[in-house]
């Protein structure tokens, strides 16, 4: 792949999470990033880390189709490397990020990689909708909404998850996160967010989910969903959530 002309913050992931698949330029951004708030790696790390708790509970719920947003790289630890079992769709706005992933899982049966606009779940093309998500609609599907709630205002964001509520079947589930004010104590690294970036409270954000039902386990920073033994002592920069769309 040609070196992209600006990084982008999913390729800062991936190089936080020790992958291949990211240029100079995001390691450039990265480290800049880094200087102005700190070590990052654990941070992600963690968060890949809730992201594997959550999908494999939402899979253990008899979930076998997920739908993912704001994908970003389908490595490390992505969603059918952990229920391969599973049909995935992985889906971004960013179409150097779309051709990336695509090329990354050429060959593969049960995943695929599109151009998604979270703001438009119609706009998903059908032919890809029918053959990773069979019966969509009428079967429970596992909707992954994690790195992108930054980039949505309150309106927006109420309106997508509304959306997806009204789409999805009975029995479907909802992994989300959302950035919380603890990036608002690194001002320069805040700006280099850019002005559009939204760090949200969890009582605004659990308005903003409007019908979803949050699990008993409730909205927390995401080392303390479910741990798998003691959580990371990490800063609480991200909060997340499993929330269900009841059946009958
Ligand atoms: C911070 S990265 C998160 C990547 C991945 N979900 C993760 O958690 O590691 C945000 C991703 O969301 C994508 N994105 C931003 N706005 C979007 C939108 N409206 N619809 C779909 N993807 C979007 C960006 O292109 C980027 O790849």
């Amino acid at each position: 792949m040609d070196e992209p002309s600006g990084p982008s913050t999913a390729r800062m992931i991936d190089f936080w999470l020790g992958g291949d698949d990211h240029f100079p330029v995001d390691v450039a951004a990265a480290r800049a990033f880094e200087q102005a708030y700190g070590p990052c790696a654990p941070v992600f790390r963690s968060l890949r880390a809730f992201l594997g708790r959550a999908v494999r509970h939402v899979a253990d719920a008899g979930v076998d189709s997920f739908l993912v947003f704001g994908a970003g790289v389908p490595t490390c630890g992505n969603v059918h490397e952990i229920v391969p079992q599973a049909r995935v769709l992985y889906t971004d706005l960013d179409p150097v990020i779309v051709r990336h992933g695509q090329r990354l899982l050429a060959g593969q049966n049960r995943v695929g990689y599109g151009f998604g606009d979270a703001r438009d779940v119609a706009g998903i093309d059908p032919a890809l909708r029918e053959r990773f998500l069979p019966g969509w609609g009428s079967r429970p599907v596992g909707l992954v909404f994690l790195g992108l709630a930054a980039f949505l205002d309150d309106d927006t964001l109420a309106g997508v998850l509304d959306d997806l509520y009204e789409a999805v079947a009975p029995g479907s589930r909802l992994a989300v996160d959302f950035d919380t004010e603890e990036l608002a104590g690194y001002p320069q690294a805040l700006a280099m967010m850019g002005p559009e970036f939204r760090m949200r409270a969890p009582k605004e954000f659990a308005a903003l989910l409007g019908r979803w039902q949050p699990t008993d386990d409730g909205i927390v920073p995401v080392a303390r969903w479910r741990p798998d033994g003691s959580p990371e002592q990490v800063p609480d920069a991200f909060y997340g959530a499993v929330a269900v769309k009841p059946a009958g």
